[in-house]
Formats: structure tokens, C-alpha cells, sequence
């Protein structure tokens, strides 16, 4: 074990190549378990990766790389049309087979930092279900276990965090019993973190101090989860279990499909690396991101890149054209993952450069700063941008109010208008697929004259994960106007 006195010589050593020294100039003001930390977290960076990002991110702007010829991606559509019957039937079977033959891993990517909802916990945390206020990791934990008992399997969770949120996490999970899930089946992880980097004045290009012992970090984005899968040993658990297929989703969309077998099927009998959901876009601008082709590559072209002139685009129909908005749930190969680890030019992934206010301290002074304009830039990759690193890559088409209910932002005051991806917007979409799925049992349900349902309701993940699973359910004959009602 090498003392502090030799850490600290290494990193000064690394840090002054990087030219990035003044992350130890308070160090002797620091205690033993200080200097820790702070060695620690720099022992954790890979400095010349940052110093050639602070060059072309920082300090230049990257220029945007638009391939020449960008087509709308081709994509399985929701239902399938007559041609495609059989072959949907096929792949739901091998979907539903796969899980049977448990070899497929549920994922959550639950690292980031969650910070328009201003939730002072890990999102997965959040209460998010309309009547019982269930949390996100426990609306998934309740569909893993519904799921494994639909087919008879063990579905393995891995629920990746960063080192920000990593033991409040893992707590959380103790504390609630694992939610009835067997904890040998489930597994933490944390990502890796980047350091932020000032923009102005004497910071600019300077890694910022949070505090005179710590860096200013934050998790290195969802494509960090890639390296992480392999770093953590999480890749290697997995095929130890026998897994060779992982269904990739966020924290923060309750009505996710956290394992989905005809999508599966899909991934699996077009023997595709990694592949995609996606949403039909409601308007060119919407802020997801635009699923394209371009040189023979599924690839996502972020809304704010996609030029006007093809968003506006629209087919004879008057659909857009580039209609495939993406939502992050994906479905990835054990062994892509492990190819990419192996690939002589490591997790290639490109960093995206997002200006951020960053609380930090002063360099010199060591006065805390709370920036009212950004200061600063986080560099980030992408999950999706290892799309077009794969051979075979497919997009399937699935329904809004099905599976996308994401909960981002905070609520408004009450009286005012719901906010676009809040808790609020949530159990709406939450409740009007429950009604949807009652509707399809022949349950009436009390709707206003535009439609919208008149009560609050929640069909737990633990009692249905699709419409069908509540055939065996003793249902109420109607949902009355105002009711609230958990099923
Ligand atoms: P978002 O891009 O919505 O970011 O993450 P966020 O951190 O949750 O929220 P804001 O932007 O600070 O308000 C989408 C998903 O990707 C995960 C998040 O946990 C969420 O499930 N994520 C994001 C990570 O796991 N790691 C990251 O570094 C970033």
C-alpha cells in the first residue's frame, strides 16, 4: 500500500502533466481522511483523457460531424402489418423462451443526478405511482418479480450508480428488504465520474474544486454505463449466470417495460448487437433524440443537431419523416459489450459537452461560488452513441401511453398547469394506461367528456405487467367518477 506522502507525489506528478496542479493547492490545509478523498478521486480520473477533452471541448467548441447522407431509420411498427405476422409471432415466442431459459438480465441505469427534479435522495427513491406513492425502484423490482413468476425464471437486476449516490442507494435497498427480490440476484454498481471544468475567467480550463477536498465531479453520462458493465465485473457476473442478453432502462419512466418479450425476440432473431425503442415524434422540434440511418448505421442525431430541414420533412402522408423520437430503453448483447472492451481503441464513445452552473470554490481564495450563469462544462457520452458501432442494429415502434411516463422535472405549484414530465404528467399517463388496461377487461371507466379519465388509478407492477395478466384478477365491474383505486 503506498503512503499518502507517495499518492500525493503521483498525483501531483499526473495532475501537473494535465496542467491541472491546483487541484492539490489546499492540500495541507487537510486532515488525514481529507487528503484520502481527495487522492482517491483523482486516482479515479484518466488525466490525459481530460486534458485532451479540456482542448477540443473546453477551450474549443467540437465541431458537430453530420454524416453526408442521414435517412430515417427503418423500424418494426407497434403492430405488426400482415407480411410481418409471423415473423412477430416468432419473436415473441423466442423472447418469451429466452427469459424462460433465463438468460436474460433486467438493467436500470441510475446514476445520473437527477437534477430538475430536485429530489434530495437517489430518483430511484421517488414515490411515483398515482395512489400509492410506490417508488421507482420498487414499481421495477415488482415487475422483475411479476415477470419471473410469469415465466418461471430467475431475471438477475443490475441497477448501476455512481459513486454520488452509490451507498444512499444500496441502503435504500436493504432497508426495503430488497422489495421481495432475492439480493443474490441483484447487483450495484457504480460508474465512473468526470471532473467539471470551469468556462470563464481564471477557471476557464481548470478542473473545479466542490471543496478544498473534493473535486467538483459528476457521473461521467449513460455511456458510461458500457465501460462500467465491464469495469465493475458486472459482464463477467453475468455470464457466470448464464446471461447473454440485457434489457437496458432508465430510473425515471414508471411505466416502463423492464423486460419485454416480443422486443427481445426481435433483438434477438435479427441477431442484432444492441437495438433500440422508439416513440413517434408529436412535433419536428420535440427534445428527443432522432433515430437516422447514415453510412449503413443506426444512429441517433440529437434534436438539437438534426438540421431544420429535415426535421420538418414530411412523407406524402403528412407524417414526419423523421419521426423515431428515442426514449433509452434498449436492448444490448452481453457479448457487444465485451467487444467493446476488447476493441483496440477502447470505449470510443464521443463526449458530449453540456454548460452547466457548478457550485464550486473560489481557486485561490477558496470562497464558495454558487454560480447564478454557467460556469462551467460536463462532459458526458452516450448510451446511444454506440449504436452505430454495431453490425445489426433494430428500432421497434412502441406506444406513448404504454410505456413512457417519465418523470424529470419538478411539479409545479398547485393551481398552475402540469409540468411537461413531472410526477404529475407521470401519474396521468400512469392512470390512463391503467384505464386502458381495465378497458381492455371490460371494466368501465369513468371519463370526462374529453376523454380523460375521471379517477386516480395504479395497477401495481406486482399484479399485471401487461393487459392480460388481469384476466386473472377479480376486478371491479367500473371505476366511478373521483375514485381512487389501486389494483
Ligand atoms: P437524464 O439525462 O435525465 O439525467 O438521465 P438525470 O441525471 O437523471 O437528471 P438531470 O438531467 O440531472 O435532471 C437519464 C437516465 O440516465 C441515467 C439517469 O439516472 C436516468 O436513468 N444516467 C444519467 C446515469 O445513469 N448516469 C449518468 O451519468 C447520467
Amino acid at each position: 500500500m503506498p503512503t499518502l506522502q507517495e499518492r500525493h507525489a503521483a498525483a501531483l506528478a499526473t495532475l501537473t502533466d494535465a496542467d491541472q496542479a491546483h487541484a492539490l493547492r489546499f492540500y495541507d490545509d487537510l486532515d488525514e481522511a481529507q487528503r484520502d478523498q481527495l487522492l482517491t478521486q483523482i486516482e479515479g480520473i484518466d488525466w490525459p483523457e481530460v486534458a485532451r477533452l479540456i482542448q477540443s471541448h473546453v477551450l474549443n467548441n467540437p465541431p458537430l460531424h453530420l454524416p453526408s447522407d442521414i435517412q430515417p431509420a427503418p423500424c418494426y411498427p407497434q403492430s405488426p402489418t400482415s407480411d410481418l405476422a409471423d415473423h412477430y409471432n416468432k419473436a415473441k415466442s423466442l423472447g418469451e423462451q429466452l427469459l424462460r431459459d433465463g438468460v436474460v438480465a433486467a438493467f436500470t441505469v441510475a446514476g445520473g443526478q437527477g437534477t430538475r427534479l430536485g429530489w434530495d435522495a437517489p430518483k430511484g427513491t421517488f414515490p411515483a405511482t398515482p395512489v400509492t406513492g410506490r417508488p421507482l425502484f420498487g414499481v421495477f423490482a415488482d415487475y422483475i418479480s411479476k415477470a419471473q413468476q410469469k415465466y418461471n425464471c430467475t431475471i438477475p437486476w443490475f441497477v448501476m450508480t455512481s459513486p454520488a449516490n452509490h451507498q444512499p442507494t444500496v441502503d435504500y435497498f436493504k432497508e426495503n428488504d430488497y422489495f421481495g427480490l432475492d439480493p443474490n440476484h441483484v447487483t450495484h454498481f457504480p460508474q465512473a465520474m468526470m471532473p467539471a471544468i470551469g468556462l470563464t475567467g481564471d477557471q476557464q480550463g481548470k478542473v473545479l474544486l466542490a471543496s478544498k477536498d473534493s473535486l467538483a465531479l459528476s457521473p461521467n453520462g449513460h455511456g458510461g454505463s458500457l465501460k462500467a458493465l465491464h469495469t465493475s465485473g458486472a459482464i463477467a457476473d453475468m455470464k457466470s449466470r448464464g446471461i447473454s442478453q440485457i434489457s437496458y432502462t432508465q430510473v425515471d419512466n414508471p411505466t416502463v417495460h423492464v423486460v419485454d418479450p416480443l422486443f427481445i425476440g426481435l433483438h434477438a432473431i435479427d441477431n442484432a448487437q444492441m437495438s433500440s425503442k422508439m416513440l413517434p415524434k408529436t412535433g419536428p422540434k420535440e427534445k428527443l433524440g432522432n433515430f437516422c440511418f447514415a453510412d449503413g448505421k443506426m444512429t441517433v442525431i440529437e434534436y438539437s443537431d438534426l438540421p431544420d430541414e429535415l426535421a420538418f420533412q414530411t412523407t406524402p402522408d403528412g407524417d414526419l419523416k423523421f419521426r423515431a423520437g428515442s426514449i433509452a430503453i434498449h436492448m444490448i448483447n452481453v457479448g457487444f459489450v465485451e467487444q467493446l472492451s476488447t476493441s483496440p481503441t477502447g470505449f470510443a464513445l464521443p463526449f458530449h459537452r453540456a454548460e452547466k452552473k457548478v457550485p464550486c470554490i473560489d481557486l485561490n481564495t477558496a470562497t464558495p461560488i454558487d454560480p447564478d450563469e454557467p460556469n462551467a462544462v460536463k462532459l458526458e457520452t452516450f448510451v446511444f452513441d454506440a449504436l452505430p458501432l454495431c453490425d445489426n442494429s433494430i428500432l421497434y415502434e412502441t406506444d406513448r401511453v404504454e410505456e413512457f411516463a417519465p418523470i424529470k422535472n419538478a411539479d409545479n405549484p398547485p393551481g398552475e398547469p402540469v409540468a411537461v414530465d413531472s410526477a404529475a404528467s407521470s401519474k396521468l399517463l400512469q392512470t390512463e394506461r391503467a384505464a386502458r388496461w381495465l378497458e381492455k377487461n371490460k371494466v368501465t371507466v369513468a371519463r370526462d367528456a374529453e376523454g380523460n379519465v375521471n379517477a386516480t388509478i395504479e395497477i401495481s407492477t406486482r399484479t399485471a405487467i401487461s393487459p392480460d395478466d388481469l384476466s386473472a384478477v377479480d376486478l371491479p365491474k367500473s371505476i366511478k367518477v373521483g375514485e381512487s383505486i389501486a389494483i
